[in-house]
């Protein structure tokens, strides 16, 4: 069947690149002849028929900006079998026979019924958590480790001015990959991640040695959802009378303009989500593994146990000592 009409949706949390992702596949679209439309809000706008046209000037000036154009959600209303159907009428109706969804595991098991239901399907791993397992990077991981390492880099200044300790929160819900990237390039004395059994009097111990040793800053990078950053903080500073702070950087880390590797991986996987619709792929997810771009069927990538890098994390605390 020759593909005529595309759409394309965002859903879950944004991540930068998503745009440069958006304009990959309106671009590669009308490049080829084409139709793209561009459904709002993720499922949510499935649901309700919320779409446009895409054309060659809707995605200019975009793939420098962070967050999505297309505006994103998290649809309840999808997993239900009504909302599933009347995504599928809306599909029909629009005449849409291909679609391209940006987001993480959440969509993709979205996407799967979609192309199980058959309607072709291809999935943009999008999230800064990388907590998918099936690739190494998803698009706006490395976005958010700079984001964070600058934020560890400012912490350093203040924490060594007031010769304090300073917990960092960072995102990545139940994956470390984030605090673990960011520590090692921001050089923080203690990293706690959900991967790894941690012990506090290690953490108060390092930050002893350092104080002995004349150091000034204390910087503990703690992956949300591991702890309680501030009850951490205070046990840091019950345990070791060095005084300790709290920054939970949270949504910060969602947004801003993308780095060149996530507007990189984004244009290449949007144009290729498109060649592998008009290719007659039924359900595929594009990854990131070994350095090229792979394509694997949505059940791989459900299938695939997250590899933690506990050799970085070693680094992390040999470098730290
Ligand atoms: O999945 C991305 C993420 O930012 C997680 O790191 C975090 O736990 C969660 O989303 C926050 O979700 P929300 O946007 O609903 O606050």
């Amino acid at each position: 069947m020759i593909i005529k009409t595309i759409g394309i949706l965002t859903s879950g949390g944004d991540a930068p690149g998503m745009n440069a992702a958006i304009r990959g596949v309106v671009r590669t679209g009308i490049f080829n002849g084409i139709r793209v439309m561009g459904i709002k809000n993720g499922y949510n706008g499935l649901i309700e028929g919320n779409i446009d046209d895409m054309l060659i000037g809707s995605v200019a000036d975009i793939i420098q900006r962070g967050g999505t154009i297309l505006g994103t959600a998290r649809s309840e209303e999808f997993q239900t079998e009504e909302g599933f159907k009347k995504a599928l009428n809306v599909l029909d109706v629009f005449g849409i026979d291909g679609l391209v969804v940006l987001g993480g595991d959440g969509t993709f098991r979205g996407a799967q019924k979609l192309a199980n239901a058959g309607m072709p399907t291809i999935g943009i791993p999008c999230t800064i958590d990388n907590d998918l397992a099936y690739t190494d990077y998803s698009i706006g991981f490395w976005t958010a480790v700079e984001t964070a390492v600058e934020a560890i880099g400012k912490l350093r200044d203040t924490s060594s001015s007031h010769s304090r300790a300073n917990v960092i929160e960072v995102m990545g819900r139940h994956c470390g990959d984030l605090a673990l990237y960011a520590s090692l390039a921001g050089g923080a004395e203690s990293i706690i991640v959900p991967e790894h059994d941690y012990d506090i009097d290690e953490v108060c111990k390092k930050a002893m040695r350092g104080r002995l040793r004349g150091k000034r800053h204390n910087l503990i990078v703690l992956a949300e959802g591991v702890g309680n950053a501030y009850e951490l903080a205070e046990q840091i500073a019950e345990k070791t009378n060095i005084e300790t702070r709290v920054t939970v950087l949270g949504h910060v880390q969602r947004g801003g303009s993308p780095v060149a590797i996530d507007r990189i991986i984004g244009s290449e996987m949007g144009r290729l989500s498109v060649e592998l619709l008009m290719a007659g792929n039924k359900g595929m997810a594009l990854g990131y593994k070994n350095n090229s771009i792979i394509n694997v069927e949505f059940e791989e990538t459900f299938k695939a146990k997250k590899e933690f890098n506990y050799d970085m994390l070693d680094t992390v605390t040999i470098l730290s000592i």
